[in-house]
């Protein structure tokens, strides 16, 4: 977690340094801090909350300098304070840090420093980096060899970036946490993630683990550790900087919801013809997938629910497939043999579980494939083979818009692998491509249509809220359910439909909001379950698709959130998620939350 900042360059730095911590504060934000250069060292600032406070602290007294770090934390070595924010200096205050990541070997290289009269100030296990590279700079070591020095002593996962009271540069590395370059005709900046620096360039180098640079005015130069030279190419990325922002919207969770139709066409551009029915995947053409056996799928979260939607088209198709939690997995694997295709699902690329499990499947002989938003990032690199979900930046805590373009890639990524290892060439394929066609306008009449707001009001106050769906709606429920909780605070919880009569109905009671997610399969089925539950007095929200003329469901419900008729479970379930990511939505809203920051939680999570 955390995420950091440097700039290097003509003018002055403080401004973009803040501007590229608000616009990475979706990585942590439970403290914040800069370092810059002005003359004589390092001037530090940071303090505990939010990058707002940071502001008004530096409103007060602005330092000046051309040259600076910044960091806002997500903590994991210490609690939330002034001490513990970064960046973090030497005792001299000679060197200026900011990492990300977690240093594992910090006991053992505190205790060495303490030994030889070094005094510590905070709790964090970044600290002992500054301190390391006093102990070479004192040494006679020059700033980048004092630098490659430390680097070397550290075992863990890091982004590091740091400034010296010497030079006028940033020295800067990464083994296992992301950090990017940006470029802009002298002026340079490193970071955790594109957003950061997308108001200043959209030309970026994507760093690779190892990788050490050192930028100042003149330039820049990426060697590996030893210092050999290495070659990495400079991208520019699509993404315009109104992307990053919130566009007038008052969180970013909503203009992410109302992004998506734009989201999905860009998802599917190229991809899907209904006319010919043809899925052209990139770098999976037909046959791409013809030695597979089983596909294991890992994932956290919203991703895991996206990776059971893949899964049920696999398996719907005769394929052998299974979604694992990726911590569990990365905990217990499931037996694999070489033919064993492992998709990583995960937005962000980063999430050190997914990434755990990767490699487990990796170090087993597995074939690898990262369905993921983020080029560059670690899980695209590491598997054999990626596939964007091309959402753009999404930077509300809580997954929408990705979650509904990981369905939809996985839907086409899943029909290619059906096709390769049934040789089956059409199927039911035309069908989905038909509806996916259809779908961002589809999603556009939700969005323009929906009454979540008014079911937010009215079930406002109830003692808990369940979600109910079979097939292809219960990764749906599941993800209505972790939306509804982890912005609303509320309880929450997803059930197969048919489930919650073995036990969980024995919570239900006239307080208990029951929304019941149909997508035009086993439809029957579920209306029993409900109901079971109307019996036991609790209100049913149903989420149907064209509710006027399905009078039994509409009879039962006691309101209906309409979904277009697709004539396809899958993309219904789409349509039926995004009616769900709008009422967690208001009813966060009428409950005050800070929708964008939910308490606790994070958007990318790097520790396991
Ligand atoms: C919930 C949410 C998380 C993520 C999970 C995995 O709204 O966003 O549950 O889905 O942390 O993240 P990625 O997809 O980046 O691996």
């Amino acid at each position: 977690m955390c995420g950091i900042i440097a700039r290097v360059g003509s003018g002055d730095a403080v401004q973009e340094l803040l501007t590229g911590l608000e616009n990475l504060e979706y990585r942590g934000y439970d403290s914040a801090g800069i370092a810059v250069k002005n003359g004589d060292g390092p001037t530090v600032v940071k303090r505990q909350g939010q990058i707002s406070q940071l502001r008004d602290v530096l409103d007060e007294d602005l330092p000046a300098g051309a040259v600076g770090i910044g960091h806002t934390r997500w903590s994991t070595h210490g609690p939330p304070t002034d001490e513990n924010a970064h960046p973090h200096t030497d005792e001299h205050g000679r060197v200026a840090v900011v990492h990300n990541g977690i240093i594992e070997n910090y006991n053992e290289l505190r205790a060495g420093l303490q030994e030889r009269g070094h005094e510590f100030t905070s709790d964090t296990d970044t600290e002992v980096i500054p301190h390391l590279v006093e102990e070479y700079l004192d040494e006679g070591h020059s700033p980048e060899s004092a630098f490659r020095e430390t680097v070397r002593k550290l075992s863990g996962s890091y982004a590091i970036a740091m400034l010296v009271a010497e030079e006028d540069a940033i020295y800067a590395t990464r083994r296992g946490s992301p950090l990017v370059l940006g470029l802009k005709e002298g002026k340079y900046f490193l970071a955790s993630d594109v957003p950061a620096f997308l108001d200043f360039t959209d030309d970026v180098v994507y760093l690779d683990d190892g990788d050490v640079v050192v930028v100042d005015a003149d330039g820049h130069a990426i060697t590996d550790l030893a210092g050999n030279p290495v070659d990495r190419s400079v991208q520019t990325v699509d993404w315009n900087p109104e992307d990053a922002g919130k566009s007038g919207y008052e969180h970013y969770m909503l203009k992410e919801i109302n992004e998506q139709p734009t989201a999905l066409r860009q998802t599917l551009r190229g991809r899907a013809d209904p006319l010919t029915g043809e899925i052209t995947l990139e770098d999976f053409p037909p046959g791409t997938f013809a030695d597979v056996e089983s596909v294991q799928f890992v994932a956290c979260g919203t991703s895991y629910h996206a990776a059971l939607a893949g899964a049920n088209v696999l398996t719907e198709r005769g394929v052998p497939a299974q979604a694992f939690i990726a911590s569990e997995y990365a905990t217990a694997p499931a037996p694999l043999t070489g033919e064993t295709l492992v998709v990583a699902v995960t937005q962000s690329g980063e999430t050190a579980d997914t990434l755990a499990a990767l490699r487990r499947a990796t170090a087993a002989g597995a074939r690898t494939v990262a369905v993921t938003n983020v080029v560059g990032s670690t899980a695209a690199r590491e598997c054999d083979d990626a596939l964007f979900i091309r959402a753009g930046p999404e930077i509300g805590v809580a997954a929408t818009k990705t979650f509904s373009s990981q369905v939809v890639t996985l839907s086409l990524l899943c029909k290619r692998i059906a096709q390769d290892v049934t040789g089956d060439s059409n199927g039911d394929v035309r069908q989905l491509l038909e509806a996916l066609s259809e779908l961002p306008g589809d999603l556009q009449q939700v969005l323009d249509e929906s009454t979540a707001r008014e079911v937010a009001e009215e079930y406002a106050g109830s003692d808990a809220y369940f979600f109910i769906g079979r097939g292809s709606a219960y990764p749906v429920v599941l993800e209505g359910a972790l939306k509804f909780k982890e912005i609303s605070y509320e309880h929450a919880e997803g059930f197969a439909a048919g489930e919650l009569k073995h036990g969980p109905l024995a919570l239900v009671t006239p307080e208990t909001t029951v929304f019941a997610v149909f997508t035009g399969r086993n439809d029957e089925k579920t209306l029993s379950n409900v109901k079971e539950v109307q019996a036991r007095g609790a209100p049913v929200v149903a989420v149907a698709a064209d509710a006027d003329a399905n009078d039994e469901i509409a009879e039962f419900a006691d309101a209906v959130l309409s979904i277009p008729d697709t004539h396809h479970p899958g993309v219904a379930g789409v349509l039926a998620n995004v009616q769900l990511q709008l009422v967690a939505y208001h009813a966060a809203n009428l409950l005050g939350r800070p929708i964008d920051k939910p308490r606790n939680l994070a958007k990318s999570v790097t520790v396991e």
